[in-house]
C-alpha cells in the first residue's frame, strides 16, 4: 500500500509525545515502584493514553463482551496500556497493533516487565492495511487513535474485515461536531496531525456500510471537556521532563497545540463518541 502523505507527520508526532515509554518508566521510579518488579496492576495507572483511563476501558470490555475466551486486537495500540490491561483483567489474548516501531518497541519492554508477553503480542502496521487473515479476531477495540488515520470508510472496512462474523468493534475517537469549521480542521491537521475527523453519524454510516449492525453511539463531548481539563494539566506537570528530552521550543509547541485542542471541548468545537458494532454475518 502507498502510504498516505501524513504518515510521516503522525510518526513524528508520537516520536515526540511526552508520554512514552522513559517517562513512564521515570514515573514509575519516582513513585518508589521498581520497574523490573512492576505488575500491572501498577503499571495500568501509567501507560494508557487515551482519556478516562482503565475505567475506560472497562467501559469497552463490559460492552464488547470481552471474556477470557475472546481473542482481541488492539487498533492503533501505542505503548499497548489497554492491551495489557484487557489481557490481565478478562484473562483473553490480545494482539496489538501500531504503525510507530518505537511505541511498538516501548508496549513490548512494557509488556515482557509485567510477564503479560505471553498473552499479549504486538505488530508493527498501518491499521489500513493490517497484516490479518479476515476473520481472525472476536472483538476489535480502538481509543482516540483513529482521528490520525485518513480513509474512515477504508479503515472501518478493514477493521471489520479482520473480525469474525459476529465478532464486535468497540472504539472511542475523537469528533467534529456541527460547530467545527474548516480552519480548525486545518489547524488540527497540522498541529495534532488529525485527519478528516469522523462524527457520530459518519462512523455510524461507516460502520453500516462495512456490514457491522451499530448496537450503540455515545456522545462523549460533555465527559471529555472535563477529562481534558486535567489531561492538559498532566501535561503541563511533565514540563521538566518534556523539556529535558525534546527541549523547550517542543514543550512551548505542545502547550499552544494542546491548550487549544482543549479549548475546542469547552465551545463544543470538538466532540467525541463511543461506538458499538456487531459484524453481520
Ligand atoms: C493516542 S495514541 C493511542 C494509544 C492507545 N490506544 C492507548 O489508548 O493507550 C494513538 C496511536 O495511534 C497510532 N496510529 C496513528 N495512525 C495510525 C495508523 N494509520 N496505523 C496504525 N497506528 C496508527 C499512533 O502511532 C499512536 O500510537
Amino acid at each position: 500500500m502507498a502510504e498516505p502523505a501524513t504518515t510521516g507527520a503522525v510518526l513524528a508526532f508520537y516520536d515526540t509525545h511526552p508520554i512514552n515509554e522513559r517517562q513512564i518508566l521515570e514515573k514509575l521510579r519516582q513513585d518508589g515502584h521498581d520497574p523490573a518488579h512492576v505488575t500491572e496492576d501498577v503499571l495500568k495507572h501509567y501507560d494508557q493514553d487515551h482519556f478516562g483511563g482503565v475505567a475506560a476501558n472497562d467501559t469497552l470490555v463490559r460492552l464488547a463482551g470481552i471474556d477470557a475466551d475472546s481473542r482481541v486486537l488492539d487498533v492503533c495500540c501505542g505503548m499497548g496500556g489497554p492491551s495489557r490491561y484487557l489481557a490481565h483483567t478478562c484473562g483473553c489474548r490480545v494482539t496489538g497493533i501500531d504503525m510507530n516501531a518505537g511505541r511498538i518497541e516501548g508496549a513490548r519492554t512494557l509488556t515482557a516487565m509485567a510477564g503479560l508477553d505471553g498473552r499479549v503480542g504486538f505488530e508493527i502496521g498501518n491499521a489500513l492495511a493490517m497484516p490479518f487473515a479476515d476473520g481472525s479476531f472476536d472483538v476489535l477495540i480502538s481509543q482516540e487513535a483513529f482521528c490520525h488515520v485518513p480513509d474512515k470508510r477504508r479503515l472501518v472496512g478493514e477493521c471489520a474485515r479482520v473480525l469474525k462474523a459476529g465478532g464486535r468493534i468497540a472504539f472511542t475517537d475523537i469528533l467534529a461536531t456541527a460547530r467545527t469549521d474548516d480552519a480548525t480542521r486545518a489547524r488540527l491537521g497540522k498541529e495534532m496531525t488529525f485527519q478528516e475527523l469522523g462524527s457520530l453519524e459518519s462512523y455510524s454510516r461507516a460502520l453500516d456500510e462495512a456490514g457491522c449492525a451499530v448496537e450503540s453511539v455515545e456522545d462523549l463531548g460533555e465527559d471529555w471537556r472535563v477529562i481534558l481539563v486535567d489531561r492538559l494539566a498532566m501535561y503541563r506537570r511533565l514540563k521538566d521532563q518534556t523539556v529535558e528530552r525534546f527541549g523547550l521550543a517542543h514543550y512551548e509547541k505542545w502547550d499552544r497545540a494542546y491548550s487549544f485542542f482543549v479549548g475546542l471541548y469547552q465551545t463544543g468545537e470538538l466532540g467525541g463518541g463511543r461506538f458499538l458494532a456487531r459484524r453481520r454475518s
